[in-house]
């Protein structure tokens, strides 16, 4: 008998930019990354609702890469939202086109569009040919401030978030500012959540810039909001870089705080709640449960709760309250699955102060019901203009 054991070490590169007009002639961003990859064909997929709001982006994409040196296989346009990450046949049909398009693993696929749409197409470019290389292109708040700079890709199965997935670092993350600017104000302004959350658990400093810019922040002040983003985004690309456990191989998942009930929320609404907003409710409770707990003071969630507020941004929703034949909130059934999604131990990050995580082996669910009538006896005595 023998057993040999080999270390395998492999590094990546993150190339994130930040940019506008990223297909405009004179911007050299996107054809620098290509040309260092050397790669032969570029196909590029485009989320629906962003083709709309850019009728002449197509164009535009044709136009840049007539003057480069690679086999341009057109462009695709796909539903996005919820919808892409809901039915498998989507990562089907972009399997058929990257199949069509002849790509390899040298090849390019782009992906044009907020967070579901980058979470399907990338999960079908990392399994094709096992990983062609993706450059990812984000055009919500959220998917420039958070998961752009992600390493995972997934869509929903069995009733859960996330459950068919796949680790895999994008060749390339192109945040082009210009998009952010087409969303719908409310996608505008939830996408903002991320980057509350990550100020939260890593940096005290960027909350209290966050707080001091709460009223522009709220109007979407252009400059304002792009500043937020690209600082957020890079807090969570330096967490993944540097944190020492960029595949979430451990227990932890610092920057799922308040997740656990955020994605339970999602499905237990068949994704109506949208992924910002739950996020905001599930870090709202979070929040209180870390004070309620007495692992934090009360100052915490007052500022929290001013920021959310600023924000406009809401605190409860129902899903809390619905319950399962034996009276217990449906709510809960996340924390199993937020264990299960990972493995071993119950982990779950709560907060000791601004900036400063706590991981928790035990949530105390009466606990957890206390922190849920409080926010909706909090929410139902307030009123926004
Ligand atoms: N992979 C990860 O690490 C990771 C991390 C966080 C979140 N996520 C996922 O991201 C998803 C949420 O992403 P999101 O908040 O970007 O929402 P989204 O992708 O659902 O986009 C919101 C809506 O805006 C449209 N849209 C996108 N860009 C637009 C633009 N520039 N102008 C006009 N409309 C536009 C979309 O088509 C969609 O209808 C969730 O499924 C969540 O699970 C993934
Ligand atoms: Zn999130």
């Amino acid at each position: 008998m023998s057993r040999h054991d080999f270390q395998i070490p492999v590094t990546f590169k993150h190339r994130v930019v930040f940019t506008r007009n990223a297909f405009s002639p004179e911007n050299p961003e996107l054809a620098t990354i290509l040309r260092e990859g050397g790669g032969r064909r570029v196909l590029v997929l485009v989320d629906e609702a962003v083709a709309t709001a850019w009728p002449h982006l197509a164009a535009e994409i044709a136009g840049y890469f007539k003057n480069l040196d690679i086999d341009f296989r057109g462009i695709q346009i796909l539903p996005g939202g919820e919808p892409i990450k809901a039915d498998e046949q989507w990562v089907r049909e972009v399997w058929k086109l990257i199949d069509s398009s002849h790509l390899d693993r040298h090849s390019y696929a782009l992906a044009i569009g907020g967070g579901a749409f980058l979470d399907a197409v990338g999960f079908a470019a990392s399994t094709a040919h096992r990983g062609v290389r993706l450059v990812r292109f984000p055009t919500t708040t959220l998917s420039q401030d958070d998961s752009g700079v992600g390493v995972k890709c997934a869509i929903n199965a069995f009733g859960k978030k996330n459950w068919i997935g796949a680790f895999a670092v994008p060749f390339a993350v192109i945040n082009d500012f210009c998009f952010l600017h087409s969303q719908d104000e409310e996608t505008r302004r939830a996408g903002l959540i991320e980057a509350v959350k990550v100020a939260l658990v890593k940096d005290a400093k960027f909350f209290e810039w966050i707080e001091h810019n709460l009223t522009p922040l709220s109007l979407l002040e252009p400059a304002v909001l792009e500043e937020c983003v690209e600082q957020s985004a890079l807090l969570h690309a330096r967490h993944i870089a540097a944190g020492g456990d960029p595949f979430e191989a451990g227990s932890s998942r610092p920057l799922d705080f308040g997740h656990w009930a955020a994605h339970k929320m999602e499905a237990l609404t068949s994704y109506h709640l949208f992924h910002a907003p739950a996020v905001a409710v599930g870090l709202a409770l979070d929040t209180l449960y870390s004070v309620r707990a007495g692992l934090a003071p009360a100052s915490l969630a007052e500022r929290v709760f001013r920021v959310l507020a600023g924000l406009r941004l809401a605190t409860y929703h129902p899903a809390l309250d619905w319950l399962d034949e034996s009276g217990r909130r449906r709510v809960l059934d996340g924390l199993d699955e937020f264990r299960e999604h990972l493995g071993g131990e119950l982990t779950v990050l709560m907060l000791q102060d601004i900036g400063v995580g706590v991981d928790v082996h035990r949530i105390d669910s009466v606990l957890v019901g206390a922190c849920i009538d409080e926010l909706r006896t909090l929410w139902q005595s307030r009123s926004f203009g």
